[in-house]
Formats: structure tokens, sequence, C-alpha cells
């Protein structure tokens, strides 16, 4: 029997009989990612590489194991290839794995203008493309946008918080959204977690955690003076009474990305430029060239 590297709690006797399954030939498992409750392995089936994504409660955190089930359901509404079940602590899903590279290892403080303001482009182009098809991102981090190589389109991965737009139908498994990984999470949600209030994220939250992805990739810091690293509960309060506080640090960057930057991490929603406008601006400063330095 092929024994995924799944260790305790996660049932992985259910695990096992997916993997057997004979419609789900999985081989070559690598186990990539174990935190907070959720696992994720890369695999083969066949020609195609996947990823194989598992969920189990986390503490409070119990929609962590509703989580790979949701994302799957999101993937099929943006017509990309998922399929699901349960487990006997939570749920799985089976996804296309991306090759490419994440933006915290494109963008680095060392990296030269033209690759950060053709990384910050592209993470704001792929994000646009969401956005066209209706659904926010609700939990983008640098981790989340991977850049693929040539011919291939940009993706934007861990799709478990999206949120639909334009009345389009929400996932059939569902859960409230429980805020982001505060390192990347706007002003007001971090204020609406803050007071106990159901966040809303929207297309101008994600335009603030893509901006503030971009300002961590490339400067290792966050955009927001916080206690960091640290994770446990009293630090996430402290975190985001700091993001509501808008306790911004100054970061330097040359040129048309700065300035764009600094639109995007406005703490007034509604004067956040649109991804779609990110994405021109980046992309026409690259023709100009005259922003380079
Ligand atoms: N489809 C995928 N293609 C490529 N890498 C992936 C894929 N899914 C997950 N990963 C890798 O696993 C990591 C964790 O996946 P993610 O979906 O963010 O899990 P979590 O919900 O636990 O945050 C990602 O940052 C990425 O490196
Ligand atoms: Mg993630």
């Amino acid at each position: 029997m092929l024994r995924l590297p799944i260790r305790d709690g996660l049932g992985p006797a259910r695990l096992e009989a997916v993997i057997d399954h004979p419609d789900f030939p999985l081989s070559d498992p690598v186990l990539v990612h174990d935190r907070g409750g959720s696992r994720v392995v890369r695999a083969r089936l066949g020609e195609r590489q996947v990823a194989v994504k598992s969920g189990t409660a986390w503490g409070t955190n119990r929609w962590v194991a509703l989580a790979p089930v949701r994302e799957a359901q999101v993937l099929r509404a943006l017509g990309r290839w998922a399929v699901d079940g349960t487990t006997d602590a939570g749920t799985w899903h089976v996804q296309d794995w991306h090759e490419g590279r994440r933006l915290d290892e494109a963008l680095t403080p060392d990296s030269p203008y033209e690759v950060v303001r053709e990384s910050a482009f592209r993470a704001a182009a792929a994000l646009a493309a969401l956005h066209e098809a209706g659904w926010v991102h609700g939990d983008l981090q640098p981790d989340h946008v991977i850049l693929t190589p040539p011919g291939q389109p940009d993706v934007l991965i861990d799709l478990a918080l999206a949120q639909p737009l334009r009345g389009l139908r929400r996932p059939p498994v569902d859960f409230p959204h429980p805020g982001q990984s505060v390192l990347y999470e706007p002003p007001e949600i971090a204020a609406a977690v803050l007071a106990g209030r159901r966040p809303v994220p929207s297309t101008s939250s994600d335009v603030w955690s893509l901006a503030a992805s971009c300002v961590m990739a490339f400067t290792g810091r966050t955009v927001i003076d916080m206690p960091w690293p640290r994770e446990d509960d009293i630090a996430r309060v402290e975190q985001r009474s700091a993001i509501a506080a808008g306790v911004r640090r100054r970061f330097r960057v040359p040129g048309q990305i700065g300035a764009v930057l600094e639109a995007a991490l406005s703490p007034v929603p509604s004067h956040r430029p649109a991804a779609a406008e990110m994405a021109a601006w980046l992309g026409s400063s690259a023709r100009g060239g005259e922003l380079c330095s």
C-alpha cells in the first residue's frame, strides 16, 4: 500500500484509501507543507503533477477541517480541476501542482529594480484576473502567488478563503471568513476581527495584501510595525491592534513601484487602486524605462 508521509490525527486510513483508489494512482509523494492543521503533499497522478491538500481542526480553528473541500469547490467554480473528499478528521482535495517561483522566492531585498517591477506587475495581473473572474482571494500573501515559466498563466493558490463577487454562488461548503494571515491583513479586516465582527474581504483588501506582500518580499520586513515573528494569541491581538492603528513603516522603493504601493496601502479602501490599475501602472513603467533607478 502506498503511504503518504501523513502523521497522526488526519485519518490516514481514509487518505490511504483515497490514494489506493484506482482512479487516483498517486505516486512519488513528498510532504511540502505541514502547518496549523493543514498539509500539502506533492505527488504524481499519471502524467499530472498534483498537490494533495488535507485539513483537520486546529485548536479553535475548526474551519481548517473544511478548508480543502471548500477550496476545491472554489477551484471548480473558476474552471480549474479539483477533486475532494473527507477524512476521519476533516477533508482533502487534489488539484494541479503549479511549477514556478513563489513571490517570496522571486523577490528578495537584493532583487534588481526590473525584477521587482516585473514580479509585482505579474502578481497584480494575476489578482486582476481573479477579480475579473468574480472572486476575492481573501488571504493573499507572498507564498500564494506562483510566477510560472513562460507560456503558462501566473496563478494564485490557497483559495480556501476566497469570496464570490457580483452575486456569484457561495461554495456549498462554507464558513465565516476567519481573518487573514496577520502579516498581510489590511486595517479594515484587522479592525473587524478585533471588534468580533465578521470580516468581509473585498477586492480592495486584496490590493492592500498584495502591496504588503511585495513590501515583505523585497524588504524582508512587515509593512506595519508589529511584534513579529510571534504567533501566539496575545501577539495576534497586538499585531492586529498595530494594523488597525495604521502604524506604518517607511520603505523605499524607486520609481513607479513605490508610488503604486503607497496608493495600494491606503488605510481607506476606496482610495486604493484596482488590481487592474496597479498592473497597468506597473506594466507601463517598463515601457517608459525612465523610472528605473
Ligand atoms: N497547487 C499548488 N502548486 C504549487 N505549490 C503548492 C500548491 N498548493 C500548495 N502549494 C505549496 O504548499 C504551500 C502551502 O499551501 P497552501 O495552499 O497555502 O496551504 P495552507 O492552506 O496550509 O496555507 C504553498 O505555499 C506552496 O508552496
Ligand atoms: Mg496558505
